[in-house]
């Protein structure tokens, strides 16, 4: 049985599959017994598919240890709320969830962009303190993450978190987007890893009904996490699931095939040889010419 609620990650990823998800998982089998993540990014896939088990993997550090963190909190969510509510009231940034301290003539002159000026001082603050800090403190990370541009991470060759203020602050969305993390989870066993997919996928004996997603970067599109991924990699994972098929292993795999006028020729031959479904969402305006832009598809090696 599938959940009928479409759960937003608080990671609030770039490239995430909120929009996708209903569409994607009416493909996934009807009984999960292991679902496994090798791409989990924010992890909006996981939390909107029941299954008995959760193993989720991903390389990027920064993005394990953030859900590792969200998870050690699961059974304290006022612990949590408190530590976060004591940050940004200590850094002094808008809290438009709790009361609006945003004053009057900065929202009249800075109209669209009035959070990303209220919040600059202390956002810069707060970063440097994160940056600084021989320990690296999560509820510090996650800040950043809410408040910074375009809610992304992104880490320069020091390990310093190295984006400027966004134009948003914490909301209702966010209270609720960790609100549902903490009731959802509270109820899954969740396995968290940070291994390169390869690796990841090898390193497990799999079982009867258990299920692998996979949402790769995708080679013809642009994404921070990109930087990862090269047609070495493609080739890589496309016959990491060709073995995984060997095995009797179900997996599906998400990717855009064209975009822009580039074609994925590599994904789209290999796809050839399993069930393929073309997934558009239902968010997207039709009249919308983006939508004739890309091809995103789902893979199946099931029926
Ligand atoms: C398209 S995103 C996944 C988004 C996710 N489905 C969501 O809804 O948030 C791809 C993810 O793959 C991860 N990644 C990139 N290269 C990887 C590799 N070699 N092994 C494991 N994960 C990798 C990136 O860090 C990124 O989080």
């Amino acid at each position: 049985m599938k959940k009928e609620k479409i759960n937003r990650s608080p990671l609030f990823y770039v490239g995430d599959k909120y929009k996708l998800i209903k569409e994607i998982r009416q493909y996934f089998p009807s009984t999960i017994n292991r679902f496994f993540e090798p791409f989990v990014g924010g992890g909006s896939v996981f939390l909107n598919v029941d299954a008995n088990k959760y193993f989720l993997n991903d390389i990027d550090r920064h993005v394990i240890e953030l859900h590792k963190f969200l998870c050690s909190y699961i059974n304290r969510e006022n612990d949590f709320f408190e530590l976060i509510s004591s940050i940004i009231k200590k850094y002094n940034l808008s809290f438009s969830f709790k009361e609006d301290i945003v004053p009057n003539e900065l929202k009249l002159k800075y109209k669209k962009t009035y959070y990303a000026h209220f919040n600059r001082n202390g956002f810069k603050e707060l970063k440097n303190d994160y940056n600084n800090a021989k320990d690296k403190n999560l509820a510090k990370l996650y800040i950043l993450l809410i408040y910074g541009f375009n809610r992304m991470l992104r880490f320069n060759s020091l390990d310093e978190y190295n984006l400027p203020v966004g134009n948003v602050d914490f909301n209702k969305n966010v209270y609720n987007a960790l609100h549902n993390y903490f009731i959802i989870n509270k109820h899954n066993e969740i396995n968290w890893s940070n291994l390169d997919f390869k690796e990841y996928i090898n390193s497990i004996k799999w079982k009867k009904d258990d299920f692998v997603y996979l949402d790769p970067p995708y080679l013809i599109t642009f994404s921070e996490y990109n930087k990862y991924w090269n047609i070495h990699l493609e080739k890589e994972l496309l016959s990491t699931l060709d073995k995984l098929n060997d095995k009797n292993v179900n997996f599906a795999i998400s990717n855009v095939v064209n975009y822009k006028g580039k074609i994925n020729d590599v994904f789209f031959n290999w796809a050839e040889k399993y069930n393929k479904y073309t997934i558009t969402s239902n968010y997207i305006n039709y009249h919308d010419n983006s939508i004739k832009n890309f091809t995103e598809v789902l893979v199946t090696n099931y029926k």
